[in-house]
This record gives structure tokens, C-alpha cells and sequence, in this order.
């Protein structure tokens, strides 16, 4: 569906890369994701593909074709994004923030009171976004972003800032798009979001891709599989944690073996451990 191949971008227009030789591809119906800490250049590379930012160097492909050969309303017409921070119209109510918006297309929207409700904003569609708070905001501008029924839909940082029950609604959302066929572009430092949605992920760092797979396969690959183990020393409960590779079973018996256990936990690592353990970085 997209195929990005050797993608760089400079701000200065200098060789300071922003974006550093980045390829990938997506495919229909995948949740691609663009893992990493801040100034990775994640942004960068949602702003390029969609649109926003000049094409410098690199290609993109677009079901085989170059996306610069598409008219821009063509483009435009079958494309979602969600920004990081969403610029929505202040002195417009939430409902009319999505009726001006729908005017834009020459496709068929979605009625604005349906997508209000979706994202739990059917109580306050008649006040002015300007009066929303900052998590309001945000999904009014995730609601914007599938007024068109995007088959192409661009999404940075999502669930930023929401609470986790709302966040859980957007998920929610996210995935029942992606079972009826969207394509999604997804950017974000949390490795949780990453985890749960994406069919695979890309870890970012200094605008370079280091490592890309399913989020199963990223920790089957790098990390190791660990025990915790809770027991009792001098009238305290204390916790270690043990490797459970096949030349750390021995210790891992013994500890057991010599120890008045609790409780044992067995754990996959996360992808913030592997992407610290790829990058010598955290997500932060
Ligand atoms: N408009 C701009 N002008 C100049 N430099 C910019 C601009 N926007 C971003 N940059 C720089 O490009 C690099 C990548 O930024 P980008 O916004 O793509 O990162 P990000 O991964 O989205 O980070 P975050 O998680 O903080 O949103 C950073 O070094 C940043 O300072
Ligand atoms: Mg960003």
C-alpha cells in the first residue's frame, strides 16, 4: 500500500538529517508504527508523507504509484491525519469544527454528531473548542481526522495526554477502522500504544530506523525471557529476577531450591527494554 524507500529530510537544508535514510513499507489494512523519544523524527516523517512537508529526497509509493503524481484532492480526499497537536478552529463549537471540515471533501463524511459521540464528546459538541480541554481537544481533532473515512490514516501520538479509559475508547476506534480495511500510520514514544496496535513497528532514534518487526517477533528476537521471584529472608519479602535461558535454569533452580518462595512471576520483556538494549536509549 505505501512504500517508502530512502527517505531524508533536512530543515536546514543542510546535512543535518532530521529524518536520515528511512524504508519501509505498509501494508493494506496494517497498523505501522513509529516508535521512539522525542525529536526522532517521527513527526517528520508523518508530515512528509502526508503531505505537509516537502519531498526532499527519497520516494514514496503510493499502491505502486508516486505519491507526487497523485492530484493533491485526490490525495487529500482519501487521507486522515491526526496532529500531535491538534489545530482545531477555537471560536467554533466542536460540531461546527467538524461540519467546516466535512465541507472540505468532495467525499462522503461522516455526520459529525456520530463521530462527537464516538469519542465521548456527544455532551459538549455545542461548546467552543476554544473551552475544551486540552484531552478534548485532542480527540475533536482525532474525530476530524476519519470524517472522510481516510483508507490512508495518519496518526501522531493518539492517545497522548488521555486517560486511560478514554485512550482505551480511541484504541478501540483505531482498531475497527483497521478491521474494515484503513491503513494507519502510527507515531508514538509510548510502548504500550506500540504494543497493543501495531502489526509492526519501527524503532526510531536520531531520524534512523534500527530495528522493525511485530511487536512478538521484536521479543522474540532481542529479549529474554525472565522470572521474578518473590521469597522470604530474615523476615523480609524480598524480589529478584532470574533469566530463564537454558544456561540460567541451574541458578534459577537452586535459587528456588534454597528459598522460602512466595510468589513467581514469569515475564516477557518490554519494548522499551529492547528498544534501551538497541539504542542505548530510553522512550522518553
Ligand atoms: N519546524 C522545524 N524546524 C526545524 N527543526 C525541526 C522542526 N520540526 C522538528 N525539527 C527537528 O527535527 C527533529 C525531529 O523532530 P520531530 O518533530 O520529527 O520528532 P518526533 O519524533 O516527532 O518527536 P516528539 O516525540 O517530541 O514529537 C528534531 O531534532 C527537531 O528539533
Ligand atoms: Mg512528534
Amino acid at each position: 500500500m505505501i512504500e517508502v524507500k530512502n527517505l531524508f529530510h533536512s530543515y536546514k537544508k543542510n546535512d543535518e538529517y532530521a529524518v536520515n535514510d528511512v524504508s519501509f513499507s505498509i501494508a493494506k489494512g496494517e497498523i505501522f508504527g513509529f516508535l521512539g523519544p522525542s525529536g526522532a523524527g517521527k513527526s517528520t516523517t508523518q508530515g512528509i508523507l502526508s503531505g505537509l512537508l516537502e519531498l526532499q529526497k527519497g520516494s514514496i509509493l503510493i499502491e505502486g504509484k508516486a505519491r507526487n503524481a497523485y492530484p493533491d484532492k485526490t490525495f487529500f480526499n482519501r487521507i486522515g491525519v491526526g496532529f500531535e497537536r491538534p489545530n482545531v478552529y477555537k471560536k467554533l463549537s466542536g460540531y461546527d469544527n467538524l461540519k467546516f471540515h466535512a465541507a472540505l471533501y468532495d467525499v462522503k463524511t461522516e455526520d459529525p454528531k456520530i463521530l462527537l459521540n464516538m469519542v465521548g464528546l456527544g455532551e459538549e459538541g455545542k461548546k467552543l473548542a476554544g473551552e475544551y480541554s486540552k484531552g478534548m481537544m485532542q480527540r475533536l481533532g482525532f474525530a476530524r481526522s476519519m470524517i472522510n473515512h481516510p483508507d490512508i490514516w495518519f496518526l501522531d501520538e493518539p492517545t497522548m495526554g488521555l486517560d486511560p479509559s478514554t485512550g482505551n475508547k480511541i484504541k478501540r476506534i483505531i482498531r475497527k477502522r483497521q478491521s474494515e480495511g484503513t491503513t494507519i500510520f502510527l507515531t508514538t514514544h509510548n510502548m504500550f500504544v506500540a504494543d497493543e496496535l501495531c502489526d509492526r513497528v519501527a524503532f526510531i532514534v536520531d531520524g534512523r530506523i534500527v530495528a522493525m518487526d511485530s511487536p512478538k517477533n521484536l521479543k522474540l528476537k532481542y529479549g529474554q525471557p525472565k522470572v521474578t521471584v518473590e521469597y522470604i529472608e530474615g523476615g523480609k519479602l524480598l524480589s529478584r529476577e532470574l533469566g530463564m535461558r537454558d544456561e540460567e535454569k541451574q541458578e534459577l533452580e537452586k535459587f528456588i531450591a534454597k528459598h522460602e518462595i512466595k510468589t513467581i512471576h514469569s515475564g516477557e520483556p518490554t519494548l522499551e527494554e529492547i528498544f534501551i538494549k538497541l539504542t542505548g536509549r530510553g522512550l522518553e
